[in-house]
């Protein structure tokens, strides 16, 4: 039988649009292949690669050179569990998987190696998410704990406070210090609720929640209440996103609370943009669950951006540079968004903006499902 002819585009084509870098690397140590996947990888262009040698495309990178190292003298594949830090010119560093595969010549002889790169930023996004999910359902238990134990005492001076405030003539200058002892008691209480939001399990009350409708309402306070600042709010919202079914409630207080972020953040005529669409690059898959696509909601500004050091505790319970912040808001943002199954993402550029995404499934009311 004569053999099936080999479409060399067909083979370019996988080449070009495969999402892992690919690079081939001669006998010499010479790069002959760079697909587009290893450009944006290595951040480097096929012309400033073709042709030169692996040692100065990963100068400095040890364990990657000691693993091409060994597969051209050895020809043999390698596979390299560990997740390593790949050194661009003019970028961070990136997370990547390395594997290696000898490559033959039409003769069956030894020419070479290919390295195989794959991007693991999104794992790693993640990992991140899963991880911060999980811290904050330790914390909201131990909270919780607490918070039981705060109250009752609480309930108690302001108690005091007010019999105080009664048995003091209505002259009284001290009155005002009753006042005050009954507001503070009341601020302490009210942050008190909020750390036992944390605790609660995902609420059940899953109703029908119009995205798009909801952000347009939501923008449509905040404009008012930051007119005096003369924040300019954009909306581009798709309108192909159904109803999903979601807590209305909490999906409110989730965006409220970005929104108002990104309001503050910014200078006076600062922008907020506030963008959705569906998400069209995987589905999300729940074990008994139908896989649906995740509809992204992005809530970028141009303010100050957010410094790598203050990253590290965005999430953290009471983290706050404002005065009159609590520092939950994020916190509560994180657990809304981890009940419903998403994710939430934050990307910033000090002195560019910030955007946080919240992703969250597309599932529809269970009317309108189709089974
Ligand atoms: N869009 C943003 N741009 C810059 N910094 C931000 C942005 N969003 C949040 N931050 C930083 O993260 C901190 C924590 O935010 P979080 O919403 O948890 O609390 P808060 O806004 O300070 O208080 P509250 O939400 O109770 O008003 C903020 O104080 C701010 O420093
Ligand atoms: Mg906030």
């Amino acid at each position: 039988m004569a053999p099936i002819p080999k479409d060399a585009t067909l083979y370019l084509r996988v080449l070009e649009n495969m999402e892992e870098a690919v690079i081939a690397i001669d006998r010499h140590g010479t790069v002959v292949l760079h697909n587009p996947a290893a450009q944006s990888c290595t951040g480097l262009s096929e012309k400033q690669v073709l042709g030169s040698n692996y040692l100065n495309l990963f100068q400095k990178q040890e364990k990657l050179l000691g693993l091409i190292d060994t597969a051209l003298e050895k020809n043999r594949s390698l596979f390299n569990h560990e997740e390593m830090l790949l050194a661009r010119p003019n970028g961070d560093p990136l997370p990547v998987r390395a594997s290696l595969s000898p490559n033959f010549d039409q003769q069956g002889q030894p020419d070479g190696v290919i390295l195989m790169l794959r991007d693991l930023t999104q794992v790693r996004e993640l990992q991140e998410a899963i991880h911060r999910a999980e811290t904050l359902s330790m914390l909201g238990t131990l909270a919780a704990g607490l918070a039981h134990e705060i109250k009752n005492p609480l309930g108690g001076i302001r108690g005091a406070a007010q019999l105080l405030g009664m048995e003091l003539p209505a002259e009284s200058p001290l009155k005002e210090y009753t006042s005050v002892m009954t507001r503070e008691v009341d601020r302490v209480n009210d942050l008190i609720e909020e750390l036992l939001d944390l605790a609660r399990p995902p609420s059940p009350r899953q109703g029908e929640v119009n995205i798009s409708r909801m952000l347009s309402d939501i923008v449509l306070l905040q404009r008012e209440s930051h007119r005096p600042r003369q924040v300019d709010f954009q909306l581009q919202l798709d309108p192909s996103i159904p109803a999903i079914r979601a807590d209305e409630k909490l999906l409110v207080r989730l965006f409220l609370n970005l929104i108002k972020n990104a309001a503050e953040a910014v200078e006076s005529g600062g922008q907020v943009l506030i963008r959705s669409r569906i998400g069209s690059r995987f589905l999300y898959n729940r074990p008994g669950e139908k896989p649906v696509p995740l509809v992204l909601i992005e809530v970028k500004d141009n303010g100050p951006g957010i410094s790598r050091d203050q990253m590290e505790n965005l999430f953290t319970p009471f983290y706050t540079t404002k005065d009159r912040g609590t520092g939950l808001g994020l916190t509560i943002c994180q657990k809304i968004v981890s009940d419903h199954g998403g994710f939430l993402k934050v990307e910033s550029e000090p002195g560019q903006g910030t955007v946080f995404t919240v992703s969250l499934p597309m599932r529809l009311p269970i009317k309108n499902q189709d089974h």
